[in-house]
This record gives structure tokens, C-alpha cells and sequence, in this order.
């Protein structure tokens, strides 16, 4: 463990705040590590009826349960706002309106009862989710962050700094999932009901294409894959045949999941490093995880995940990746507005600052 990065160290209690997409969370954890409380309301209800995340809806629900959610949060965790050390809170990548409510909250909370407020990329908390449960996972390692709206590979020399080594050109797994599931009429969200739907179908019962395979780099495409699951599924409703449908669900799922195996464990392979990292909703999947460990195992490199409930958003991975920010002196201002469109290659915190 490298300096600041042992759960050690100045102030302990973090409370983190995750509004980005459709689940309203928020979490304490102690050190870095230990999960005190972890409440999660999904709007998933809400949203089904209409295939997927109405951000409109999203902003209200996330308005009417970020309060609530903060204070089962503490109640769970035995403390109150007092007892905090420190607020962390998404400011981005997500939706806007989402992420608003959740920044206004936090900042809110940090102002009255005067702690200091952490800025946290939602990916760098889909990355700390297996730090928590791994404790013993250090730097160099590369990363798969694969979620409904990222599918990336990161190389990460050091603790908080990021280089991308691939990403999709396209749509991301999850919303490939997303989308499929909602053609078969599976539901939403899709990934994990197309997962269900595939258990013991046959995953080479029809010919998915394979993009970019054998291309040099790590990017992923996932929109040809889609149009083919789209058209072959047509096919199959137009011939009045019996519906294959867990054979269809497999079919589908194995080809993304041997997209995101083969460029994963190359990635670690070409960068020489010992450990890969699998974060992000996708995660969840057990194909996945399973194909991943194989190839894994066989390149000679350990693969770490995080286990379901933090493999899908939550904010114990935001008041996570918010502790060691706050160790690094990574502290955020008052002026803090939610960045959309956030990146995390690249991205360097130079501002330091600490509150009086
Ligand atoms: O990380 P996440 O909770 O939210 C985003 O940041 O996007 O990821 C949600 C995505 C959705 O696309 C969902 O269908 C997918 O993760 N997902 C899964 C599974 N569980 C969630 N995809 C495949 N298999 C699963 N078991
Ligand atoms: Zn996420």
C-alpha cells in the first residue's frame, strides 16, 4: 500500500452521495474501507414502463428520496451529520438533472455542518468499489469499466492517474444489454433480465458478429452486434417458429462477453501487469466474470470484482474513491457544478486547497 492509501490516516467517516443516473444512494464508510451503511433506492419501477431512464423522471424521484436516503444512511450507520468527517458526492459523468440533486445535497450538508466536500467521478467509484472489498489490490493494474454508459479499458500506473487504452465507438454493453433485453420484451433494466433469460441456452446457437476482432487496440463496437441481434430476432418472429429464446439470450451475451474478455486480458497482457480489474454494472454478470477469470487465469493475471450490490451504482464506492481523494488533498469548492460529460483519462486534480 502505497502512502495514503492504507484506510489509515486523518478523519474516517465519509458520507457519499450518488444521484448520476436512476438509483438515489447514499452510504457510510469508514476509512476507505469499512462500510458502515450502504442504502440504494433504485427508481427501476418508474422507469419500466418506458425502456429506460426518463432523466426528466429521474431528477424528480432523485429530489423526493436523496434526503431520506442520507438519513437511513447515518441512522444505519449509528451517527449523525455531526459525526461526519467528510462529504463525497458524483459530480459527474451522468445526467445533468440527476446529478444536480445529488451536488446540491452534498454541498448543502458540507456548508451547515462544515466538513469539507469531495468531488468524485462516478468511474473512479466504479473503480474503488473493488478496493473495497479488495483491499489488498494494488497499482499498476488495468481496469474494464463496463456500465450502461461506459464500456472502457484503463491502464492505472498509479493511484489517480488513468490512461485509456480502449473504448467503445459506439454503444456501451450495458445499453447493448439494455436494448436486446427490450426487443425480447425481457424488461428493463435488460442486462441482468437477458442474463436470466440466457441460463442454459446454447451461446453458439446463432452466429452473433464479432466487431474489430483481430483489429490492434483495445476499442469495442457494439452497434453492428445490436443491428444483427435486431434483424435476426425479426427473422425468427416473421418464420412463426418456436421462440429460442434462452438459445437467442446466450447467443447474444456470449458475444459480448468474449468482446470484452479478449480485449480485457490482452490490455493487462501488452502492459505486463499482474492484476485486472472488472467494475461497472456489467460486472453483475456472471458469464462475464467466469470467462474473464478463465482467460484470465490462463494469462497469468488476477482478476478481482466487486461483489453484485457494488458492482451496480451505489455511493459506498463514491464515499470510497471520496476518502482517498480527501487523503490526496483533493477537496472541492463550493462552486463545484456537475460536468456531464466528465472524463477520466487524463483528468488530473491540481487543485489543492485546504479549508480553514
Ligand atoms: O453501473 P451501472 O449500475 O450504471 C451506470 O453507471 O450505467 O450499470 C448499469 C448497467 C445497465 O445497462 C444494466 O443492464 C447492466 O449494467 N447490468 C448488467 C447486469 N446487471 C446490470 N448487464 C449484464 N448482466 C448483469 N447481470
Ligand atoms: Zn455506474
Amino acid at each position: 500500500m502505497r502512502d495514503g492509501e492504507d484506510g489509515g490516516g486523518r478523519g474516517d467517516r465519509v458520507l457519499g452521495i450518488e444521484s448520476s443516473c436512476d438509483e438515489t444512494a447514499a452510504a457510510v464508510v469508514a476509512g476507505g474501507r469499512v462500510i458502515l451503511s450502504s442504502v440504494v433506492a433504485s427508481q427501476a419501477d418508474l422507469h419500466r414502463r418506458y425502456g429506460g431512464v426518463v432523466p426528466e423522471i429521474a431528477s424528480r424521484r432523485h429530489v423526493e428520496l436523496i434526503l431520506p436516503a442520507i438519513d437511513t444512511a447515518l441512522h444505519q450507520a449509528g451517527i449523525g451529520g455531526a459525526d461526519l468527517d467528510a462529504v463525497a458526492v458524483t459530480y459527474g459523468p451522468g445526467l445533468v438533472g440527476s446529478l444536480l440533486v445529488g451536488l446540491s445535497a452534498a454541498k448543502a450538508l458540507a456548508f451547515a455542518l462544515q466538513k469539507p466536500l469531495i468531488a468524485v467521478n462516478h468511474l473512479e467509484g466504479h473503480l474503488y468499489a473493488n478496493l473495497l472489498t479488495h483491499p489488498d489490490t494494488a497499482p499498476p493494474y488495468v481496469c474494464l469499466i463496463v456500465s450502461g454508459g461506459h464500456t472502457e479499458i484503463l491502464y492505472v500506473p498509479e493511484y489517480g492517474e488513468y490512461t485509456l487504452m480502449g473504448r467503445t465507438r459506439d454503444d456501451a454493453a450495458g445499453e447493448a444489454f439494455d436494448k436486446i433485453a427490450r426487443l425480447l420484451g425481457l424488461g428493463y433494466p435488460g442486462g441482468p433480465a437477458l442474463e436470466r433469460a440466457a441460463q442454459g441456452g446454447d451461446p453458439e446457437a446463432f452466429a452473433f458478429p464479432r466487431a474489430l476482432r483481430g483489429e490492434p487496440g483495445y476499442d469495442f463496437s457494439f452497434s453492428g452486434l445490436k443491428t444483427a441481434g435486431l434483424y435476426a430476432w425479426r427473422d425468427i418472429e416473421a418464420r412463426r417458429v418456436p421462440v429460442p429464446l434462452a438459445d437467442f439470450a446466450a447467443s447474444f451475451q456470449e458475444a459480448v462477453v468474449d468482446a470484452l474478455v479478449e480485449r480485457a486480458v490482452r490490455a493487462a497482457r501488452d502492459r505486463n501487469v499482474r492484476t485486472l480489474l472488472l467494475a461497472g454494472g456489467v460486472a453483475a454478470n456472471r458469464r462475464l466474470q467466469q470467462r474473464l477469470a478463465e482467460s484470465a487465469r490462463a494469462a497469468g493475471v488476477d482478476l478481482y470484482c466487486p461483489p453484485p450490490a457494488l458492482c451496480t451504482d451505489n455511493a459506498a464506492m463514491i464515499a470510497a474513491a471520496g476518502y482517498f481523494a480527501w487523503q490526496k488533498g483533493r477537496l472541492a469548492s463550493f462552486d463545484l457544478n456537475a460536468a456531464p460529460n466528465l472524463r477520466l483519462a487524463g483528468e488530473r486534480f491540481t487543485r489543492r486547497r485546504e479549508r480553514g
